[in-house]
């Protein structure tokens, strides 16, 4: 059964048929649109647009086909048109003529843009949840580091020393924007197309305040022209989770760099690790790696997203039926790679040890021991420079700042003096940065209040 054939003289080529079929695709919205069918159904009911008993013919017969579709009793034919058609000529089998009004007042139009926003705002909810997920498993592991040492870096060189707890948390932070730009973007994506039919709305006496509450959403769409032919939604979420994918897979470059004998400051579980057909001794990240490389697929599907809907004229187009395609990748994607992230996260042994000794002689308490000239009255810059050259005297001799002894010390400058010495311990460097947002423990203690307060 097609839902159009009457006013052609030669059938559809296979081909055609074949090459325009979205059903493949579109199955995944069978819930939603058997939703917002009965949702229409009992609007046009109420409206009397049509009569009570077929709008309970059709609610009802709707209603069966979603258990045949979760029990598995019935499914699609899969070279049916779209799942629209699909689900009324099931409808059609199961109740009749009744099956052939729910079609009244709407388009698949509208139908499909509003199944996309209902689909879409399900998957925000589990998406969303996932990440407050991930915050949570960051915040506690920060919480257990606040005195954990570890170098931090600008330019992959050791920099200053931070805890651990500082190094979670900024990734709690990048997560916690990923969470507040995808509870923005719902206002936006709960807007309802449903009524305005083709393009232009209808000239039926619908309610659709009325279906609007059946469906949960927000809002009506302002313009019906507007109304089909936007996906901007589906673009704000591609691009929404491009960027919570390029965060997870800074945090999975990290953990693969961290996993390797070089470094040794981690070492990921067994259960989220893989081996080698070949080395009998390989442990490898995959995980890490996948999730860092599947990136890719979510920046591919923004972009086709975006190049689809390009130049395309008002209002519909069939262009855009290839809206799913992109849109389905980009929550399969970001979905399971949070779910994985949490999995190997939770699988992560620190190496605290590992994390200090490679702060053995790396410098990273040079500012401090410019700040502490500072102090004691020199300018910036002059002290820069006498630090500077003292760390090329260290270099040379092949030991660290804090390996320099008080005479040592003061041949840089005679203002130096016992206090200088001690701030040069790693831990020492830590506990002095104070500043709000800083890595001390103390600083700390604001921050996580912080963290807790937002999850
Ligand atoms: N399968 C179509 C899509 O996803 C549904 C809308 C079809 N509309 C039409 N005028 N052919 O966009």
């Amino acid at each position: 059964m097609s839902l159009w054939g009457a006013r052609f003289e030669i059938e559809t080529a296979e081909e055609v048929k074949k090459f325009s079929s979205s059903i493949d695709i579109d199955c995944k919205l069978a819930a939603v649109d058997i939703r917002a069918s009965i949702a229409h159904a009992a609007m046009l009911g109420r409206q009397k647009i049509i009569n009570h008993i077929d709008a309970e013919k059709i609610i009802s017969g709707l209603r069966e086909i979603d258990s045949e579709i979760k029990s598995g009793a019935w499914s699609f034919d899969p070279k049916a048109e779209d799942i629209h058609g699909e689900i009324e000529r099931r409808l059609f089998e199961k109740i009749g003529e009744a099956a052939k009004r729910v079609h009244t007042a709407r388009s698949r139009n509208d139908q499909i843009a509003t199944d996309t926003r209902l689909y879409l705002l399900e998957k925000v909810e589990f998406i969303s949840q996932s990440l407050k997920g991930i915050q949570k498993d960051l915040l506690s592991e920060a919480k257990k580091h606040t005195k954990t040492l570890l170098p931090g870096m600008t330019h992959f060189q050791h920099a200053q020393p931070i805890s651990l707890a500082q190094h979670l948390l900024a990734y709690f932070w990048m997560l916690d924007r990923d969470f507040t730009r995808l509870m923005d973007s719902k206002k936006r994506i709960s807007s309802m197309p449903l009524g305005s039919a083709a393009l232009a709305g209808t000239g039926f006496n619908i309610d659709r305040q009325f279906t609007a509450r059946e469906l949960g959403f927000e809002k009506l769409s302002e313009n019906s022209l507007d109304a089909v032919s936007d996906r901007d939604f589906v673009i704000e979420f591609l691009s929404n989770a491009s960027i919570g994918m390029m965060h997870l897979s800074r945090f999975c470059e990290e953990l693969i760099i961290w996993s390797s004998p070089e470094f040794a400051f981690v070492e990921l579980g067994d259960e989220v690790t893989t081996g080698s057909s070949i080395m009998p001794q390989k442990k490898n990240p995959d995980v890490a790696e996948l999730i860092r490389g599947r990136v890719g697929r979510l920046y591919g599907s923004l972009m086709g997203a975006l190049t689809m809907m390009k130049s395309l004229p008002l209002s519909y187009n069939r262009d855009m039926q290839e809206d799913k395609f992109h849109l389905f990748e980009g929550i399969e994607t970001w979905s399971s790679c949070l779910i994985l992230f949490h999995l190997m996260f939770t699988k992560i042994s620190w190496r605290p040890e590992n994390m200090f000794s490679s702060l053995k002689a790396d410098f990273s308490n040079a500012t401090d021991l410019a700040d502490d000239l500072v102090i004691k009255g020199l300018s910036f810059r002059e002290a820069h420079e006498i630090v500077g050259n003292l760390v090329q005297k260290c270099l040379k001799i092949g030991i660290g700042l804090e390996d320099l002894s008080l005479a040592q010390l003061r041949e840089g400058h005679s203002l130096f003096d016992q206090t200088s010495l001690d701030k040069l311990s790693h831990f020492a460097v830590m506990n002095a940065r104070n500043s709000e947002g800083g890595t001390s423990p103390k600083a700390l203690l604001v921050q996580i209040a912080k963290a807790e307060s937002v999850l």
